[in-house]
């Protein structure tokens, strides 16, 4: 490991999303020796703060994380505050000056990661005024981390990719999908490639179906401003879905690097079906939550919640089917479901296997084995877990399902700072491999725009399902019609004692 030396500037660095994941990242980075005395953080936002107030923030973001107060305190002090209305260019003067300045400071040979963690409108004036200003040198990486949204459509998406290479090469452009952070999305590779059980039935002759659920139970909390112009398509499908069904769908890279995976990601998106508006209405439902209850605790309905029109028609929930139009998945349903205030927190993947050609134990017909499901949980537990058919012990001769299951608790649940940590880390080595290339997100935005035009030409109410529970009725009812069903149902435990 070698120590990183680079100026940090953090666009939006009051934000919520500063304060809770980068932050900390930063700090664990420290600790690790990755960062150390070659480094310093530039905080921009409008606030009128002082170096000293924000080294108090920094250091309040930190206060959970095990450490001295002495390594604390020399971890903040290495923050630098500038007040800045990013479309005033006389601010970028004042920023060049003290970048500049920290450059000798802490001796950083030019290099320089903008983090725009704010609006996406702000993306493209930000980094025509980096280069304007002279702030971009050429001495060193210049690279630029962004968070979502990365636009709201297509058309809009394009445009912005624009406004940012003609500032940034690609290769430089670090777009952020914090689930490719995530421990368990990185082990879907290794499950698949390093095991040859698994890569020689992943494909259509024993695969019947794969299931990809993000179910949350927190309900829109308090960014009802976001959510009213994105919903849970844009805002979870989108990105974070297709990205891990390209990672489910792609085929071996030929070696374990940045641009033999992405290439591969990018064929398999290339190749799911692009519906027509009709298919999009067929293969997508989606839903919003009513009030509702789970047990003890009562929630109240999407339309209530702070920031939200009385008469949105904005889906808090989407499950749909996907193919994908090549040799290894012609004809495999790829199911997704995503949505807010469902029974339990729970990401992950359920590979449905094919039933044996005949059920010799039973009536002739194979329909009281139950599945083979390979499951691959991301969060909140993570590991894997393989249902099998064993025989029941005893006398006479039944078949009973077994489950072998290994895991264990994920070290932060939810969308935990350990995601943002091993991406920053990633970007100062300069691997994008865990970032979302400008060709995925494009064939994304063709995929889901078209299901969102479908539905903005629906006259039909939005269908509606009670908090608490798995979605509405449409979306049980989309597997059924092909005699299939989501192998995860949280909320039939509930169910069966009354409390749902
Ligand atoms: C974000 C979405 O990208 O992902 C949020 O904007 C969602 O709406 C979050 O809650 C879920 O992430 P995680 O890591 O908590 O599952």
């Amino acid at each position: 490991m070698s120590q990183k030396k680079v100026l940090f500037t953090i666009f939006g660095a009051t934000g919520d999303l500063a304060k809770r994941k980068l932050y900390p990242s930063l700090f664990h980075l420290f600790q690790k020796g990755e960062l150390h005395e070659n480094f310093a953080v530039i905080g921009t936002a409008r606030r009128p703060w002082s170096d000293d107030y924000y080294q108090e923030v920094v250091l309040d973001s930190i206060k959970d994380i095990d450490a001295t107060i002495q390594e604390a305190k020399e971890f903040a002090s290495h923050f630098y505050y500038q007040s800045h209305d990013v479309q005033d260019t006389q601010h970028y003067v004042n920023l060049k000056e003290l970048g500049d300045k920290l450059q000798e400071k802490y001796q950083i040979k030019g290099n320089q990661v903008f983090y725009l963690a704010m609006a996406p409108q702000f993306f493209g004036m930000i980094s025509k005024h980096l280069k304007s200003q002279g702030i971009l040198t050429g001495q060193g990486f210049e690279r630029v981390i962004i968070e979502k949204p990365f636009g709201t459509s297509f058309d809009t998406a394009a445009k912005l990719n624009d406004e940012l290479q003609e500032v940034f090469p690609e290769q430089d452009i670090f777009r952020i999908d914090h689930y490719l952070g995530k421990e368990m999305i990185q082990n879907v590779s290794a499950i698949r490639f390093a095991n040859q059980m698994f890569e020689s039935l992943w494909n259509s002759n024993h695969i019947d179906n794969i299931q990809i659920t993000f179910a949350e139970s927190l309900g829109v909390e308090d960014r009802g401003g976001y959510y009213e112009t994105s919903g849970a398509l844009k805002d979870m499908v989108q990105n974070h879905i297709l990205q891990v069904l390209s990672l489910l769908a792609m085929e071996p890279p030929t070696k374990f690097t940045e641009e033999d995976i992405r290439a591969e990601k990018i064929k398999a998106l290339r190749a799911v079906r692009q519906y027509s508006l009709e298919e999009a209405k067929e293969n997508f439902i989606r839903g919003q939550y009513t009030n509702g209850h789970l047990g003890n605790d009562t929630f109240v309905a999407y339309t209530d919640e702070p920031n939200i029109a009385p008469d949105s028609k904005v889906e808090t929930f989407v499950a749909g089917k996907f193919f994908i139009d090549n040799f290894r998945w012609h004809g495999v349903p790829f199911y997704v479901r995503t949505g807010k205030r469902l029974t339990e927190k729970g990401t992950r993947i359920n590979v449905v296997f094919k039933q044996t050609p005949y059920d010799m134990f039973g009536q002739g017909t194979s329909e009281k084995l139950q599945d083979n499901v390979l499951t691959i949980y991301i969060q909140p537990t993570e590991g894997f877990s393989l249902t099998l058919n064993g025989k029941e012990v005893g006398h006479n001769f039944a078949i009973e399902p077994l489950k072998l299951d290994y895991r264990h608790d994920a070290q932060f649940a939810g969308n935990s700072p350990e995601a943002y940590e091993r991406l920053i880390l990633d970007t100062l080595e300069g691997d994008a491999t865990n970032f979302s290339h400008w060709k995925e997100v494009a064939r994304s935005w063709e995929l889901v725009d078209v299901i969102r035009e479908a539905w903005d030409n629906d006259e039909q109410p939005v269908p509606k399902y009670e908090a608490g529970t798995m979605g509405p009725q449409e979306a049980f009812d989309l597997l059924e019609k092909s005699n299939r069903h989501w192998v995860w149902m949280p909320d039939r435990w509930y169910r069966e004692r009354g409390l749902l």
